[in-house]
């Protein structure tokens, strides 16, 4: 690849915003090297001022500027953005998509030249640089491409390669998955404030206890099934807490959330 480092998005919303954050804070790449365009003003003011980045005029100058091109726009405008970028693009040049539920197949379909094409789902939690993305390489993209896009990700987050056959299932797990986390947030602290706790406390305490498993989990890779069995001592609280959850069906209620959210991107990605 003999791309320069410059990455230039399309689309500075939310996730876009994300990335540059992750980007420029993390020492990835430099302000000056990034260009962004977007058809709103007060976004682009916005980015300019609180990142330093560099405004491109529109989506054609964009990628005569940049060697990453990051298609951050929703789904519905991948189509008229291509159509305006794909005679332009080159072979040296690597197109990241972040664009839920559009196949590589479609972005490489609407690109005259061999260009690499890097699709990714990635969450929101990256807009506070701990999300979960998973990559999907297409066919002219090698392992350098895919460690420049990992690179990027890395900067808000965690990345994981997958085949892009998986890609409905990462949107139904990490994708839907921080809505049902907040779904457990907000009942764990309904459930201690039902008990009498202040409601500003129930929710740092059960927010902190999310985060805090989570990361005890990541950092020492351990089984979850281990980590439960820590604190589950015989005949002891949380014996009867989980019991109240097996009862209730909590493990097959999350996997069936899993597999619905997995099934209507199905349905989404077939229309
Ligand atoms: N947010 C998430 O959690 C998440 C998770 C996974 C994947 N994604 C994917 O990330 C993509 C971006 O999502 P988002 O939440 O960042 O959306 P967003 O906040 O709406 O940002 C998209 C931006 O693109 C701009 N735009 C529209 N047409 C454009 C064009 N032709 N050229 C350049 N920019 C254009 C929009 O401007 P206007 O508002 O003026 O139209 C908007 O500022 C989507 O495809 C989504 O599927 C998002």
């Amino acid at each position: 690849m003999t791309t320069t480092g410059d990455f230039g998005f399309i689309g500075g919303g939310h996730m876009g915003e994300a990335l540059i954050k992750g980007l420029v804070q993390s020492g990835r790449a430099k302000p000056e090297n990034i260009f962004v365009f977007d058809p709103a003003p007060l976004r682009t003011e916005h980015l300019q001022k609180t990142y330093g980045v560099t405004l491109a005029e529109n989506n054609q100058a964009l990628v005569s500027k940049a060697g990453v091109i990051v298609l951050a726009v929703k789904p519905q405008n991948v189509d008229d953005v291509l159509k305006a970028i794909g005679g332009v693009l080159n072979e040296d040049q690597l197109v990241v998509s972040i664009a839920a539920g559009v196949t590589l197949a479609r972005i490489q379909g609407a690109i005259a030249a061999r260009t690499p094409v890097i699709r990714v789902m990635p969450n929101t939690p990256a807009l506070v640089l701990a999300g979960a993305a998973a990559l999907a390489k297409g066919k002219y993209a090698g392992a350098e491409h895919l460690a420049v896009a990992r690179n990027m990700f890395e900067s808000v987050g965690l990345a994981v390669e997958v085949e892009e056959k998986y890609m409905d299932v990462v949107t139904g797990l990490s994708g839907s998955g921080p809505a049902y986390i907040f779904v457990l947030l907000e009942a764990l602290t309904d459930g201690a404030v039902r008990l009498g706790l202040p409601r500003d406390q129930a929710r740092l305490l059960a927010a902190q206890t999310i985060l805090g498993a989570a990361r005890l989990a990541l950092e020492t890779g351990d089984h979850p099934g281990r980590l439960k069995d820590m604190v589950t001592s015989p005949g002891g609280t949380t014996a009867a807490g989980l019991y109240a959850l097996e009862r209730g069906g909590f493990r097959g209620l999350v996997m069936e959330a899993v597999a619905a959210a997995t099934l209507r991107c199905q349905e989404l990605g077939a229309e």
